[in-house]
Parts: C-alpha cells; structure tokens; sequence
C-alpha cells in the first residue's frame, strides 16, 4: 500500500511542478542546484574560519542549503528501494540514510528554530490566506506555495510533520513496542516523510521558478 500511495504521490506533485516550469519556459534546474552545492561546499571549507559562528545570517543560509540537499539525499534513499522495489530500506541505502539523518536533524531543528520569529503569521497575514484567484497570471496551486502568507502556513505544516517523522523512526529504533508496534511507526516514518517530500517538492519548485524569473 505504501509502494502504491508513494508513487501516486511523487508522480502528482512532479507533476503539477513542472506545469509551473513549462508555463514559463525557464532555464535549467540543474544549473541552480549545482550553484547551490558548490555555496554550501564553499561554506563546509570555511566551516573553521569562524564565519558562520559571527554571522548568523550566513548560518541560517548554510543550514537551509545542507538542510536541503540532506533532506534529498534521504528522500531519494528513502523512497527508491520502496517505490522501485517494494521493500523497506536495507544495505547501502540505508546506511547513506542513516549517515544524512543527522545532518538533516542538526541542520533542519537549526534552520526551523532561526525563522520561526518570522514565520509569525501577522492580522494581514491570516486576510491574505484567501483561496487562488482563478482569473490570476499564476495557476492556482502556484498562487499557494507563492503567497508569503502561504509559505508560513506552509513552514508550520513542515514543523508539524517533521516531529512525527522523526520521533517515529528514534522510537522505532528500541523494541518497545514488538513487530506491530515497528510496523506502525515505520508506517508514520513513510507517510510523515512523504507528505514533507511533496511539500518539498512543490516548494522547491516555486522557489526555483521565481529565482529564475528574475535572472531571465
Ligand atoms: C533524522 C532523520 C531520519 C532518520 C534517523 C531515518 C531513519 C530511517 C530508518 C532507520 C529507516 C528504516 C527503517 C526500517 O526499515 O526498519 C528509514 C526508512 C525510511 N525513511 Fe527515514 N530517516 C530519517 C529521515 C527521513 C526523511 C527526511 C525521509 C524523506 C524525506 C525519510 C524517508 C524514509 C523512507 C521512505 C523509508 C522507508 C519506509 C518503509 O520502508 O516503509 N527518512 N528511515
């Protein structure tokens, strides 16, 4: 069931993502994610400048992007063996899942904590949460991961969901609760996971699109 409702979902939000990409005609998402990296890696050599320790802003910047490329590497490691598959996570993926999740954990509570303040959701946020205008330039589904007052709601979702998903796999990892119990939390494991990977998915590609219309 989990192989099935994993597929169905990944196919949809990629999907409805590159109907945002093709509508614009825009340039190469490779060319942002491989500038990205070589940031974040710049930022990993200067880890013993100090720099990150004076400048907040520069962590929560680094945090962000590892946090991002973490959180990938678990949601490809994660999802291929299930969707591909059929089985759970074992062998080499599992151990590169098992080497990103602290990564992710240490950067994501780091990157999640540093903006709460601003995720704050203000009286003119909670007006500007009205439904997708239909006559809008932007598709409906664009307008709500575009909307500033939308992306809050969506930043407290991912805070939401994040707790279940990791909770779910530490407790996972002591038999408290026998082979049933192990099942269901490695079932909240995977849905938590990919319901944050469509969230993921659909806001990665709306930031993508709006970086590259304003460099076109
Ligand atoms: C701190 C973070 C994480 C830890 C410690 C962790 C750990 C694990 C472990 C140990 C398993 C294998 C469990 C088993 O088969 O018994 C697993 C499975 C899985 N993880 Fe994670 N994970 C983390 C974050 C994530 C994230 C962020 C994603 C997705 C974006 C993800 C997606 C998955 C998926 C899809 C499975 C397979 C579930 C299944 O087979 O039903 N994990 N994880």
């Amino acid at each position: 069931m989990f192989q099935i409702v994993s597929i169905f979902v990944i196919i949809a939000v990629v999907y409805i993502a590159n109907s945002w990409r093709s509508a614009s005609g825009l340039g190469s998402v490779w060319q942002t994610i491989s500038s990205e990296w070589q940031a974040t890696w710049r930022d990993i050599l200067s880890i013993g400048s100090g720099k990150l320790r004076r400048d907040p802003a520069a962590l929560k910047q680094f945090c962000k992007r590892l946090g991002w490329f973490s959180f990938g590497l678990l949601a490809i490691t994660g999802f291929l063996p299930v969707i591909f598959l059929g089985q759970h996570l074992s062998g080499y993926p599992l151990l590169i899942h098992m080497f990103a999740a602290p990564v992710l954990l240490v950067t994501a509570t780091l990157y999640l904590v540093m903006s709460a303040r601003s995720n704050e959701l203000s009286e003119s946020d909670w007006q500007d949460l009205s439904p997708p205008q239909k006559d809008a330039a932007a598709s409906s589904t664009l307008q709500l991961f575009e909307s500033p007052a939308w992306r809050k709601i969506w930043y407290w979702v991912a805070v939401i969901l994040f707790i279940p998903a990791i909770v779910s796999i530490a407790l996972g990892m002591y038999d408290m609760f026998g082979t049933e119990g192990q099942e269901m939390v490695l079932t909240v494991h995977g849905y938590t996971t990919l319901a944050l990977t469509a969230l993921a998915i659909l806001l990665g590609a709306a930031v993508l699109r709006k970086r590259e219309i304003v460099k076109s």
